[in-house]
């Protein structure tokens, strides 16, 4: 994949595509405020490269799911406000402008406005219809705007959007830094891992999964299972799972794969072994003053969920995290938001945190969960992707990484 590097930016306006699709909390005012930056500051070495190269930019992103209308809780100001400060603190500071709109002819003066340096941030591109049904419309109103285009929102690379789709056609496209790292790590790992390969994947549905756990079952040599999702695999190997989540569609897809790990005799065997837990946390509720206790063993009574995995299971798989050359992790382990469940959780976060092989860690919910046991910084990679890194890791081509001009040239 090109890069920035194919782009001479010098006083010319480059439309960025940024994912600052962060969470949002609401502040002592009732008015919307960022819970987690980490999409805003991981786009930093792209925009402050930029701009230290003299480019103008103009910088889009959606926030949230408006649906094609201007909802103002959902405006792009607390992300403007944000970036603004991270700005001040970098060695050039500049200004960043929040458009009141994200096209039409007060934008398109703002951008032609633009000074070497400085940022236009175009309001929420979903307060647009075009953008989800990638309007060539939009997307040309969108290109209007600047002279080149460069996307690096990773999260956001599998949609097929106006601003991630069809504005990468219409103006020279190239990948941005962040975009660029999070697709050669995701696909390093997969293509030519240091091994053993191991994979632990969790979360609460294996449909979620599937593809997921499919590839890493060809190309690792572990993969190991927690979280909610295990429950269709112990009821598929006939265990009791009491009143643990467990509906009849992922039960099947679990028994499926549980079959292909186990034929050896397949035409093209499955590499890994595939782990599933060996005890358990169970817990009457989900609450921090939930009834729980560790069960020796997989069959959960009845009135009793299954809620982390046990002590067991964690020496089991931490011992994998620590031999393995490179480690690919994705979901909790259980529900680790309460006290009584988190320990599975906490204890893989540790594992990896301080694993010696290259650690890649999924975003969404285990970046959450990293967060929460102050371990964000150590691992080698946390992907700011959450359906676009599966997607990535299954093995699919993402339609925002395919349209750029570089797609599939590597220099
Ligand atoms: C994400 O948060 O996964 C991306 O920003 C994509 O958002 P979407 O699922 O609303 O398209
Ligand atoms: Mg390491």
């Amino acid at each position: 994949m090109r890069s920035l590097d194919e782009l001479d930016v010098a006083g010319r306006r480059v439309l960025v595509r940024v994912d600052f699709n962060v969470p949002l909390a609401e502040g002592d005012d009732g008015a919307p405020t960022i819970a987690d930056d980490t999409r805003i500051v991981a786009a930093l070495p792209t925009i402050e490269e930029l701009r230290s190269r003299g480019a103008r930019l103009v910088l889009v992103s959606h926030l949230g799911r408006p649906d094609g209308h201007v909802d103002p809780r959902l405006s792009m100001a607390p992300v403007a406000a944000r970036l603004r400060e991270l700005i001040d603190g970098r060695p050039t500071p500049a200004s960043v402008t929040l458009a009141p709109a994200v096209v039409g002819d007060e934008v398109r003066a703002l951008a032609e406005q633009l000074h070497d340096g400085e940022i236009l941030l175009l309001e929420n591109v979903r307060f647009e219809p075009g953008e989800t049904h990638n309007d060539p419309a939009l997307a040309r109103a969108l290109a209007d705007l600047a002279d080149l285009y460069v996307n690096d929102a990773f999260g956001a690379a599998h949609r097929a959007h106006a601003s991630t789709d069809g504005v990468a056609h219409l103006l020279p496209s190239e990948a941005g830094r962040l975009l660029e790292r999070e697709v050669s790590t995701l696909t390093g790992i997969l293509e030519h891992p240091k091994p053993p390969l191991v994979a632990i994947v969790g979360g609460a549905k294996v449909a979620d999964k599937i593809g997921v756990i499919d590839r890493f079952l060809r190309r690792a040599d572990v993969v190991m299972i927690g979280g909610a999702m295990c429950f269709p695999f112990l009821c598929a190997q006939g265990h009791k799972v009491g009143d643990s989540l467990c509906d009849d569609e992922d039960t099947e897809h679990a028994r499926k794969l549980l079959a292909r790990a186990s034929d050896t005799h397949a035409p093209q065997p499955e590499r890994a072994r595939l782990l599933v837990p060996s005890d358990l946390v169970i817990g009457d509720r989900l609450a921090d003053d939930a009834e729980h206790r560790v069960l020796d063993g997989v069959e959960v009574p009845r009135g009793w969920m299954g809620l982390d995995i046990g002590p067991h299971t964690v020496e089991r798989y931490s011992s994998e995290i620590a031999r393995a050359g490179t480690v690919f992790w994705n979901g909790p382990m259980g529900a680790f938001e309460f006290e009584p469940f988190a320990a599975g959780t906490r204890a893989v976060a540790q594992a990896v945190a301080k694993a010696p092989g290259l650690t890649v860690v999924g975003g969404g919910d285990s970046a959450a969960a990293l967060a929460h046991f102050g371990l964000e910084h150590e691992v080698d990679h946390l992907s700011t992707g959450g359906g676009a890194t599966l997607e990535l890791v299954e093995g699919r081509e993402l339609p925002g990484v395919q349209a750029l001009d570089g797609a599939g040239v590597s220099l």
